[in-house]
Parts: C-alpha cells; sequence; structure tokens
C-alpha cells in the first residue's frame, strides 16, 4: 500500500481508491504515503523539461502528490506562476492558474481521482472559483459538472466562467453554507463525486501552491506566509505541505503562516482567540464574496496547520481589504477582493508589531483581477466622457483630473 486515506482525528485507515470524504467517526480524511523519501533535486531539473505534466507546477512534485500512471492525470498544465516584489513583499500570482485561481491546482489533482475511480459526474458547492475550475477540468475530462452556488452571491466574473465551460448550475436560495450541506448530502445519496477541498485529494493539489513558491526562492523559506481563509482548504493545504517539506528535508526552517479572515466572516479567527477551545460557526457577510463563508468544512486541520507552524489567524476589516486590493491594482499586479486581505493582514500585523519590519514575507494572491469586475467598478475613479475633438481632451488633461 503505497498510498492511503487516514482520518485526521482517529487515524483509522482506509484504501486509496475508496470513495468517501470523511471517516466513520466523522473525522476528515488526509492521503498519507512515502513522502519523506523524496528528494526536491529532481523538482529543479523538470523545471526546464518540455512534458507537460514536468511543466505542470502541480506534477512537478508528483512523487509527493499522488502515485498514479501518468495516462491518467488530468492537466492544463497549472502552477508555474509568478512571484513579484513591490515594496519589500513578495506576491505569490495564484491568479495567473489557467481558470484565473489557485482552485487548479486541487483540481488537477482531484479530477485525475475521479476518473481513476470511475466518476461520470463530479460536484461542488462554491463562492465561484472552485466552480469555474471544476467546470473546465470536468470539461476537458469530459465528464458532467454540476455545481452549487448561493443565489446571487457570486462575482459575474466566476459565473460566466462556469456557465462557458457548460456545467450546469445550480443556484441555491441560500449562503455557501447551505449549498455546501446540500452538496455534501447530493454526493452522498446521489454517487456524485465531490470535489469541495473536503476531498483530501484537492489538498494534495494545493500543497504545491507553498513548495513552488519555495522552489522560487531556493528553498530559502520566507519568514511568513500569508494566505487568505474561507473554507480553510488552502490553509490546511499549506501546513501539509510545510511539515512534509521538512520532513523530507527540502527545508531546515519552518515559516510561520498567517491566515486572513474578513471581520464579517471570521469563525476561524473567533477559534484562535480562544486557542481553539470553541468551533465557532456564524452568518457569514463580506464584500469578499469568495471568502463569505461561516462554518469552515476543514476546521480540524487547518488548527493543526496552525499548530505545526506556529501560526497565527488575523481578521481584516471590508474597508482595510478594499483599500489594499486597490493598492496591489495601482502595483500593476492586480487580484480580486478576497485575496487582498494578505497585503491588509501584513498592515495590520505590521502595526501591533507581530510581523517585524525586517521579516520576509509572502502574500498568496488567490484570485485574478478580473474575476470580480463589479467590487472594481463600484469603487473605481469615474470615467470622463468627451467628445471626439482634441480640444476636450486638453480641457480634461488641463483641469488637472
Ligand atoms: N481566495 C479566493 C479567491 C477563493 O476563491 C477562496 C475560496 C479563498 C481565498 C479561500 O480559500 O476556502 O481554501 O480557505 N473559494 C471557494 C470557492 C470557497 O468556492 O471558490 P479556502
Amino acid at each position: 500500500m503505497s498510498e492511503w486515506l487516514e482520518c485526521v482525528s482517529c487515524a483509522r485507515k482506509y484504501p486509496i481508491s475508496d470513495v468517501r470524504y470523511t471517516c466513520e467517526c466523522g473525522g476528515l480524511l488526509a492521503v498519507r504515503g512515502p513522502r519523506s523519501a523524496v528528494r526536491r533535486e529532481g523538482f529543479d531539473e523538470r523545471r526546464s523539461s518540455r512534458k507537460t505534466i514536468d511543466q505542470s507546477g502541480v506534477w512537478r512534485f508528483r512523487e509527493a502528490v499522488l502515485d498514479v500512471d501518468e495516462s491518467q492525470i488530468v492537466t492544463h498544465p497549472e502552477g508555474n506562476t509568478r512571484m513579484y516584489e513591490r515594496d519589500g513583499i513578495l506576491f505569490k500570482h495564484e491568479g495567473e492558474n489557467p481558470t484565473g485561481s489557485f482552485k487548479d491546482r486541487g483540481m488537477t489533482v482531484a479530477m485525475t481521482q475521479a476518473v481513476r475511480v470511475g466518476a461520470r459526474a463530479v460536484a461542488c458547492a462554491s463562492t465561484g472559483n472552485t466552480s469555474a475550475s471544476l467546470a473546465a477540468y470536468a470539461a476537458q475530462a469530459k465528464l458532467r459538472a454540476i455545481v452549487f452556488v448561493p443565489t446571487g452571491k457570486v462575482a459575474a466574473g466566476k459565473l460566466a466562467q462556469t456557465l462557458a465551460y457548460g456545467a450546469l448550475c445550480l443556484q441555491v436560495r441560500g449562503d455557501f453554507d447551505a449549498a455546501m450541506r446540500l452538496v455534501l448530502e447530493a454526493s452522498q445519496r446521489l454517487g456524485i463525486y465531490l470535489v469541495n477541498s473536503i476531498n483530501p485529494f484537492r489538498i494534495e493539489g494545493q500543497k504545491t501552491i507553498v513548495w513552488e513558491l519555495l522552489q522560487d526562492l531556493d528553498w530559502n523559506p520566507p519568514d511568513w506566509i500569508v494566505v487568505p481563509a474561507g473554507n480553510l482548504g488552502n490553509t490546511s493545504a499549506f501546513g501539509k505541505a510545510l511539515i512534509e517539506a521538512r520532513d523530507a528535508g527540502w527545508i531546515s526552517k519552518m515559516p510561520r503562516l498567517a491566515a486572513i479572515q474578513a471581520c464579517g466572516a471570521n469563525p476561524f479567527y473567533r477559534s484562535f482567540k480562544e486557542d481553539f477551545a470553541k468551533r465557532h460557526r456564524i452568518s457569514a457577510e463580506t464584500v469578499a464574496s469568495a471568502i463569505r463563508i461561516g462554518d469552515p468544512v476543514s476546521y480540524d486541520k487547518a488548527v493543526a496547520a496552525l499548530r505545526a507552524t506556529n501560526g497565527i489567524v488575523e481578521e481584516v476589516t471590508d474597508d482595510a481589504l478594499m483599500s489594499a486590493k486597490r493598492d496591489i491594482d495601482r502595483m500593476g499586479i492586480g487580484c480580486e477582493p478576497a485575496s487582498a486581505t494578505t497585503l491588509a493582514g501584513v498592515r495590520k500585523l505590521r502595526a501591533s508589531g507581530v510581523i517585524r519590519k525586517s521579516e520576509r514575507i509572502v502574500c498568496v494572491l488567490t484570485g485574478h483581477v478580473l474575476k470580480d469586475p463589479e467590487a472594481i467598478l463600484k469603487n473605481a475613479d469615474p470615467m470622463v466622457e468627451i467628445e471626439p475633438d482634441i480640444s476636450a481632451v486638453e480641457r480634461i488633461l488641463a483641469s488637472g483630473i
């Protein structure tokens, strides 16, 4: 048995081919395998290879992602996103993935597993990015795609993508958490393969965000990795990635994780403040629709990730995250609102002295600027309409606008 599923609560093991998302005890499942025997040098050599799976920023790390026959891999390819340095902070831009968000890194692995277990239909609940990614990868794998989205709560770019790639879009009258409960029930009753981040194969793919950013830095870890936190899949994946990187000897120092939530969608922050004595569930509201989530499914894994990395959770207001978004946009980088919680979080944590000025920081930008055009147009400077006449141009420029 080279890989298996293991409960993070009671350690019960299941075969890797089992279609199940939680343990008999209700705990979350993780993929386990012989990761610590893998050497990192092979990953570096693949960066100059022309083979499609080597060009994928996920499958380049395949020995530590999933033991699968190469012919079964469903890859665009994805990953290989850029890292930008601005004002002394590094930004790893996961919005540069094929469908414009980090979700593609998890989706390539979950879709590969869906094919491997013979699934006919795949489903997710989503605030928009998972659904866009699922729709694209299902189209490539020729599987039926069904997405559950909260009515009226998904940004236009994400909805348009999901429809364009041909998914059946079920608009659920309720919030994301209601859609999540419904898709869980649907996957259990109707035998549809679920690819939300409760699916442990998603987490295996998303680990590579961290490995690729470490590789970008020649395996010299930063002091902090800062990530937006919603359903907590990414926070969980980052923790697992760092533990495995340390255990395999790829890094000799553990960066600290900083998971950032919006104040109106902060159940994880509330638990952190109480040293995780209690799991909070709230009714969420924030301008950052991607992370408008009140009952995150990967809570237990995220707590473990925070503990293993001496991590912290911070919350930021909608005003602070939108102001950070404007600044990231004006750096010429651009991102969607949820991604900007990172910079807003860094500012708050620097002001409170938790992050020191000299420390090296990587902010992970999770989604592309075009995902949420309404959020831009609502806050942008007004446009100026003019006659097609040079004097009109001169007048406007002279007016100092
Ligand atoms: N940033 C973006 C752009 C997202 O789309 C999400 C989650 C997150 C951050 C939070 O990541 O859930 O792993 O903590 N979007 C999901 C979706 C919920 O349906 O697209 P997380």
